[in-house]
């Protein structure tokens, strides 16, 4: 039996419909690589379950035990290393190879899951796992390296190098912002995938589609509070959902 309930099924239809003209806009969220096995922040298994962000999610953490934080994020790369890209992640692949011209990808992860399935130019909110960069000179380069042989890792110039992520309280990078700023802007379907809808400003984007016009669209087993923005509200697993939007 399937987990997608009846009254899905029309309503994908729909969606289905609505994607083959205008701007499309995929916005994703940690939800998407749930059956990739990587754990989501939120939820009944969550991250922030079993850990504090404040303690671990931001610079002031970091600054005070980068080797505690280190660890937290070295152990969160193995899981992610060991992970693959899930049906719902290739059929986003397959959506922008159709269209390219009227498709943007814009995610909160860091895991790097869309580009392993092929997803170009995607627009990354919240930085990138993969990629370290130094809290003193501020060089920054992509580290596969898992588990990492030395914690914190040391820059050349000696100093300490963080994950180039987006913690609490930092900014978003102003240039991948614009970007998704600019898509939501001028998107006719608007695709909220796999998020709770509650971390800032990101969440902010589905406000600013539904304002601008789009039709929104939320794709997610459970209620968030960016459904009363929603004209259709697809319930169940994304890797099951997406392809069927192809
Ligand atoms: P959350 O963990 O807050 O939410 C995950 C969402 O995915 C929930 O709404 C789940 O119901 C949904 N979900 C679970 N399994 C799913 C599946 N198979 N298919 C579709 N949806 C599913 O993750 P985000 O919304 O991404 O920030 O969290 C936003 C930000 O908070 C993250 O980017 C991270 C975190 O702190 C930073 O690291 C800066």
């Amino acid at each position: 039996m399937s987990r997608i309930g009846e009254e899905v099924e029309s309503a994908i239809e729909a969606v289905r419909l609505s994607l083959r003209t205008g701007q499309i806009v995929a916005f994703t969220g940690a939800g998407i690589s749930a059956e990739s096995h990587v754990p989501t922040f939120r939820g009944a298994d969550g991250l922030w379950r079993n850990y504090s962000p404040e303690k671990l999610a931001t610079a002031e953490a970091f600054e005070s035990d980068p080797r505690l934080v280190w660890e937290w994020y070295d152990w969160l790369r193995g899981l992610i290393h060991a992970a693959q890209p899930n049906p719902g992640h290739l059929a986003l692949t397959e959506l922008q190879r159709r269209s390219p011209e009227r498709f943007t990808l814009v995610t909160q992860n860091m895991d790097g899951l869309h580009e392993m399935a092929g997803s170009q130019d995607v627009v990354k909110l919240h930085g990138d796992i993969w990629r370290l960069r130094c809290v003193s000179c501020g060089r920054e380069g992509r580290n596969e390296q898992t588990p990492m042989d030395h914690l914190p890792p040391i820059c050349r110039c000696g100093g300490t190098l963080r994950p180039a992520i987006v913690w609490f309280g930092e900014m978003l990078p102003v240039d991948q912002w614009d970007r998704a700023m600019d898509a939501s802007r001028s998107a006719d379907v608007f695709v909220a995938i796999g998020t709770s809808a509650l971390v800032y400003p990101a969440a902010g984007l589905v406000q600013v589609a539904r304002q601008s016009g789009a039709r929104v669209v939320i794709v997610n087993p459970d209620p968030t509070p960016a459904d009363e923005l929603a004209t259709w509200i697809l319930r169940g697993p994304a890797g099951e959902i997406l392809p069927r939007l192809l």
